[in-house]
């Protein structure tokens, strides 16, 4: 798929089918990750990869935010180092990296940030000195897309020409 229509067309997804999304592909978003640039190429990023469905049932269990993830083929939890300064810079990069890399072969994916992070720590071994970032889940969508339309703020309210607030409208 062109990037920009990758882009243009991908849609955060909740519910999922019950399909098997092939290692392959899986393997691919994995990729992508890895090929992610970070500030200073630190790499300070860790993923863990939840295939287990009762793991992926304990993922909901410890979310606020994110129970929908119990229905996804699987999902990737983005570890990062708070140690540097724009490790969150770098948590957004990857994710929308995996997103879009696993949207190219029609999966879908929804992301999550609301963590209970002292059961989650426990229940994943995550180590003290690494930052829950976030959480992606990822499936074939449970239904077709076409209907659904993006809702964004149209381009003239967010870009501006030269300085904050000069229009960007000739
Ligand atoms: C930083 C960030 C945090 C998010 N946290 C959550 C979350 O906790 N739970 C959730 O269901 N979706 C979460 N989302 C998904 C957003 O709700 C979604 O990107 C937004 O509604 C646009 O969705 P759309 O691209 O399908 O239109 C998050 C997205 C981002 C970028």
């Amino acid at each position: 798929m062109d990037t920009f229509d990758c882009i243009k067309t991908k849609l955060d997804i909740r519910e999922f089918s019950p399909e098997e999304v092939p290692a392959e592909i899986k393997q691919r978003v994995l990729e992508a990750a890895r090929l992610t640039g970070t500030g200073l190429n630190t790499q300070h990023w860790r993923f863990i990869l939840i295939e287990d469905e009762h793991n992926l049932n304990n993922l909901a269990k410890d979310s606020t935010s994110g129970n929908w993830v119990a229905g996804c083929n699987f999902a990737v939890i983005i570890l990062t180092n708070p140690k540097y300064h724009f490790h969150l810079i770098d948590a957004g990069r990857v994710i929308q990296n995996m997103q879009l890399a696993a949207w190219n072969f029609t999966v879908g994916s929804g992301v999550f940030t609301g963590i209970d992070k002292d059961n989650f720590r426990k229940d994943y071994d995550v180590p003290d000195e690494l930052n829950i970032s976030a959480v992606i889940g990822f499936g074939y969508p449970a239904r077709k897309l076409t209907g659904k339309r993006k809702d964004r703020v149209p381009l003239d309210s967010l870009v501006y020409l030269e300085k904050y607030g000069i229009s960007n409208k000739s």
